[in-house]
């Protein structure tokens, strides 16, 4: 069975990879002793742009291994693409995230929702569009290799619904199955999430290679 080490210390991405590495046969590990490794300030302006610095960084720990790393988040359109590149922070304080040097301080996925539905309190239920965006970055001794980007796209909740899952997820409702994220096992939400999607694709290459 094929082993790929994910560089990600958040435990909601490491179910999501664990549900789609089992519809595809696949081992996913973790990078050893990865908390003891220095922290990448995701000070990036794009998804790519993060998961490429996180990728390339955390693959100059483990020399020779094929690392994989993610950055994604929540992309609404009524509020011009925000919470974006800043999902993980999305309750701070504005000037916390927009300082490159805090840009890593992330806030409680509780408080995040509570911002979110704050922000769209007023907005009736047609104009919640979003969608969760993931890329993905692989990368071997310290350089990219290549980038894959996966998007879901549903509706914002203006209440939470469901206990599965993580940041997001109980306010994301996708209508082709009726369901919150929250609402999914890990590995139903592979089938139909932003990271499932970029990693099918990124599986697909590895095949390739
Ligand atoms: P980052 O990729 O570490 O910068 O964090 C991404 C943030 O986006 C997470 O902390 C969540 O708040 C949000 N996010 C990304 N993917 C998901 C998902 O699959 N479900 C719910 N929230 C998500």
């Amino acid at each position: 069975m094929r082993r790929i080490l994910i560089a990600t210390s958040n435990p909601g991405k490491l179910r999501d990879f664990a549900g789609a590495a089992l519809r595809h046969g696949v081992e996913i590990a973790g990078i050893p002793e990865f908390s003891s490794l220095p922290t990448v300030i995701e000070d990036g302006l794009t998804f790519e742009a993060n998961a490429r610095k996180k990728a390339e960084a955390y693959s100059s720990y483990v020399p020779g291994e094929i690392v994989v790393a993610d950055d994604s988040g929540l992309e609404i359109d009524a509020l011009n693409g925000a919470p974006g590149v800043h999902s993980a922070r999305y309750a701070a304080p504005d000037l916390l995230y927009k300082e490159p040097h805090e840009a890593d301080a992330n806030t409680d996925d509780d408080a995040n929702n509570a911002r979110v539905l704050h922000e769209l309190k007023d907005i009736p239920s047609a104009q919640r569009t979003g969608r969760f965006v993931c890329v993905l970055a692989v990368a071997r001794d310290g350089k990219t290799l290549a980038t894959f980007r996966g998007t879901a796209e549903g509706i914002i909740l203006d209440a939470l619904r469901g206990t599965n899952g993580f940041g997001y997820d109980p306010l994301f409702y996708f209508p082709e199955i009726k369901k919150t994220f929250a609402e999914l096992t890990a590995e139903e939400k592979s089938k139909y999430s932003h990271r499932g999607a970029a990693f099918r694709q990124f599986l697909n290459w590895s095949d390739a290679i």
